[in-house]
């Protein structure tokens, strides 16, 4: 650690890996619903929707919050100078988590918007809001200040500034349910295949320059042509959520045409790191952390990549939408690209943040190849229901709960796979909160 403002980000992160540990808790829970009969008198106090509510916002804080400790531990590194203010960020942080605090109560109690994912009601996205300000503000001023302008930094601010901007068509409501679920995506869709790339296109770029020592002109060269490609081929795939909700049909030939060339962009970040993994100048520390990096990428690629392109056209789609082939989709995703990127940030700063220049390996691997196993065992589980799932229903024309009960074997499959999950989440956020040092061998 060069800067002592980078330590704020040390409590982003540790705020974060709890709440990464609950989040999977519920995810476990959510499983059980789908195995188990639930007794109604626990389902009227704890309906299915709202731990779903609390699985999926807990998600989406705690990446939020590792994205954001990431931004202040790279900013004052790459601007080659202190957070502008550090008391600013200590602000953020409490208003956003007393937010989700307040919301995930709320849920619980029934105040909520309704709409999947983006539960929290109006009085909070103002908090949120006044908390993306307060942030976008401190980051911006830490680099207006300090004057040194790089590549990462601009491409970081301006998926940060895209992210806080979409965020806001997600806070009214349409009557309309076509305009409201049209608007929906663009928080939705444009935040996981347009702005989070962005951010996640620059932290990456920023952890390959200081893990390999490859020059910053070959990085920056490539975070130019997968920024480009992302948003060129986002945005206009937006388009495969606009099949059938009532959206003018041209959106059937746009959203199928960009969105299958969604995954180029994705695959060229794996060439970029494994390009970078032939002609790194330095020897790399901690390898572990490279592992994650490299895993980041490669699951990226499968989760996204692979599980997207395969029921994104509409002639597929059309028989897979909305089943369990999504929610395949969905973990396989958010998993690959942005647990893992988390990961990778957490483990390159966290022993840095310590003090500890290298750091014992041997439970982040346990935890590392855990949860990958477990995740990609999972998402298989959940695809193979999902498939079942859409033969019953969309061919067969079976009824919505006949077709569970066909599906019931391997949602309990998932359940103890999610079992093996959660172990690996604990190894892994135990190991980052109570990090040792690697002892060294005797001289
Ligand atoms: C890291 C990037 C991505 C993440 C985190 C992600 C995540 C998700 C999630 C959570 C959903 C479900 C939304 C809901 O209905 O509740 C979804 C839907 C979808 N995703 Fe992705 N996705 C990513 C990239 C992609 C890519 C690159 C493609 C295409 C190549 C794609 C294609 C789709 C499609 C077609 C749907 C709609 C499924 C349906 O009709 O039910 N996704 N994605
Ligand atoms: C023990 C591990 C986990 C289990 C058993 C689990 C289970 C579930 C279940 C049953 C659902 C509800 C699906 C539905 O509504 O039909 C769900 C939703 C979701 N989970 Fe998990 N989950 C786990 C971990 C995770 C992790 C680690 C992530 C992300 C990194 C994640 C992201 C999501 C998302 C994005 C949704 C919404 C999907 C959609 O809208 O299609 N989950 N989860
Ligand atoms: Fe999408």
């Amino acid at each position: 650690m060069e800067y002592r403002s980078q330590r704020i980000a040390h409590w982003y992160f540790r705020i974060a890996l709890v709440l990464f540990v609950l989040q999977v808790m519920m995810g476990l829970w959510l499983a059980y619903n789908y195995t188990f009969t639930v007794p109604q008198e626990i389902v009227d106090v704890f309906p299915f929707a709202t731990a779903r509510a609390i699985h999926t916002n807990l998600l989406v804080l705690w990446m939020l919050l590792g994205f954001m400790g990431g931004t202040y531990y790279i900013v004052p590194e790459e601007t080659g100078s202190e957070v502008y203010s550090p008391n600013l960020a200590w602000l953020q942080l409490i208003a956003l988590v007393a937010t989700g605090v307040i919301a995930i109560i709320g849920f619980l109690f029934g105040w909520t918007k309704g709409r999947p994912l983006l539960e929290i009601p109006p009085p909070l996205n103002y908090v949120v809001v006044i908390g993306a300000l307060i942030f976008l503000f401190n980051i911006g001023m830490t680099m207006f200040k300090a004057k040194r302008w790089t590549v990462i930094q601009g491409v970081l601010l301006g998926g940060l500034v895209f992210l806080a901007l979409l965020y806001l068509f997600g806070i009214p409501f349409y009557k309309n349910e076509v305009i409201d679920w049209y608007y929906w995506w663009w928080v939705i869709h444009l935040w996981v295949e347009g702005a989070w790339e962005l951010v996640t296109g620059a932290i990456m770029a920023f952890v390959l320059l200081k893990l390999t020592g490859v020059e910053r002109r070959v990085v920056e060269k490539w975070l130019y042509v997968e920024i480009g490609l992302f948003l060129f081929t986002g945005i206009a795939g937006t388009g495969h959520h606009y099949y059938w909700i009532g959206a003018p049909k041209y959106w059937l030939w746009i959203g199928g045409v960009f969105s299958a060339l969604e995954p180029l962009p994705i695959l060229l970040m794996v060439i970029d790191t494994m390009h970078h993994v032939k002609h790194r100048q330095t020897q790399i520390i901690n390898p572990h952390t490279w592992t994650l990096a490299v895993g980041c990428a490669i699951f990226h690629f499968i989760g996204a990549g692979i599980w997207g392109f395969a029921h994104t056209l509409p002639q597929i789609n059309y028989y897979t939408h909305g089943s369990q082939v999504t929610v395949s989709h969905g973990h396989l995703a958010f998993f690959g690209a942005y647990a893992l990127l988390n990961l990778t940030v957490f483990y390159f700063a966290i022993p840095k943040l310590k003090g500890i220049e290298v750091y014992q390996p041997t439970r982040a691997k346990l935890g590392f190849w855990t949860m990958c196993s477990a995740m990609m065992l999972m998402g298989l589980t959940f695809g193979i229901a999902g498939v079942l799932q859409s033969y019953l229903e969309r061919v067969l024309g079976m009824g919505y709960m006949t077709a569970q009960g066909h599906m019931r074997l391997w949602m309990g499959i998932t359940l103890v796979l999610g079992v093996f999950f959660l172990a690996g989440v604990v190894v892994t956020v135990f190991d980052l909160l109570f990090m040792k040092p690697a002892v060294r061998r005797a001289e």
